[in-house]
């Protein structure tokens, strides 16, 4: 039985927008190297400890930090909020779940100011800001343009072992489902949840957890991402491709999964759809579609589904994982958001490779 995150009295903080992730990383010189010489994207400031990055199109201090630290792992996810008294709002809100709370006045990264940073109910290390030091927003800086520019942060996407849980804990926070994955006792696999007007600022992704499994960045067009692809290819790095380039069924975004040195997914996303209108539908795919994850149909390889980040805690120590249990359907025949291969029959049958999913945990 789901044990869901109670509802609080005061309101929930008015969110703008997933704006930064904090990041450790073991060799600041590798990573940088793969975020600022491969993928190009923008330092805004850096020294022997931290880097700060941004995507062509923003215009506050940074979307990604990089920080030198013993264990890869994540240290916030940052949302914007609308208001610096959205960050007072932040704090009550979860002081009332009973969540450890930390504010710095000062902020907890260069450029950005009075934060909260809080362990939210799912043991993921949330932070909410709205003072910003503004940058130069690089939109017209044609000569600094690369033919696989990133030029938006788009989205998070976390995995935690209660997905239903996770879900209603974001929707009292004002997060809006697009879409999600569900099964036909109607129990949630997965879920794509939005402030901004796209598909998604997160997703919630059901396993061991929490962890962080990609942090998304837009480009404007998929020849931008084929050609990500084709460069990883001309610098001998095609070992950190790790799915794609492809068409996702959910979000209809063009995707491709890539690698950093210390195995922090990235996601290169582009062209999925306005969401805005207070009425958008929520679509929900079936967990045995294969078309979901894959509009093409392409299997989704095993690490996928089985490899992602710890978290921190606010004192820097990594969040224990916690396995998710064997819920439903899910135990015998696909795991995660619905772990299965398309293609690659068992012999039992015509839909076999629908149902030929590793039981959840044999890859664990
Ligand atoms: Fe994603």
């Amino acid at each position: 039985m789901t044990n869901f995150v109670p509802t609080p009295t005061v309101a929930a903080p008015d969110i703008v927008r997933c704006a930064y992730m904090e990041i450790v990383v073991t060799d600041l010189a590798k990573s940088r190297e793969f975020y600022v010489d491969v993928l190009g994207l923008h330092v805004t400031e850096e020294d022997e400890n931290v880097i700060y990055l941004r995507s062509l199109e923003e215009f506050i201090h940074h979307n990604l930090v990089l920080r030198k630290g013993p264990v890869a792992a994540v240290a916030a996810f940052a949302y914007r909020v609308k208001s610096p008294a959205e960050v007072d709002a932040a704090e009550a809100y979860y002081k009332e779940l009973g969540c450890r709370v930390e504010r710095r006045k000062e902020g907890f990264t260069k450029g950005v100011g009075d934060s909260v940073r809080v362990e939210d109910p799912l043991g993921f290390p949330y932070e909410f800001f709205y003072d910003v030091q503004h940058v130069e927003r690089l939109t017209q800086r044609y000569d600094l343009y690369s033919a696989g520019e990133l030029v938006r942060l788009d989205h998070f996407n976390q995995v935690t072992p209660d997905v239903p849980k996770g879900r209603k804990y974001l929707e009292d926070l004002g997060f809006r489902v697009s879409e999600d994955i569900k099964d036909a006792d109607g129990v949630t696999y997965a879920a794509w949840m939005h402030r901004k007007q796209t598909v998604h600022d997160t997703a919630l992704t059901g396993g061991n957890g929490p962890r962080m499994h990609h942090v998304a960045f837009a480009t404007h067009e998929k020849h931008n991402i084929i050609q990500i692809c084709d460069k990883m290819g001309a610098l001998r790095i095609s070992d950190r491709i790790e799915r794609g380039p492809g068409r996702h069924g959910v979000s209809n975004a063009f995707y491709l999964y890539i690698l950093d040195p210390d195995g922090h997914r990235i996601e290169i996303y582009t062209q999925d759809y306005y969401t805005g209108d207070p009425d958008n539908p929520t679509i929900t795919w079936d967990v045995h579609d294969n078309q979901r994850r894959d509009w093409w149909g392409n299997p989704v390889v095993p690490s996928w589904y089985t490899e992602a980040s710890l978290v921190l805690d606010l004192d820097g120590t990594p969040q224990p994982v916690i396995v998710r249990e064997e819920k439903s359907e899910m135990a015998v025949t696909v795991g995660a958001d619905g772990f299965s291969y398309t293609r690659k029959a068992d012999g039992d049958g015509p839909d076999a490779g629908d149902r030929a999913g590793f039981k959840l945990g044999a890859q664990l």
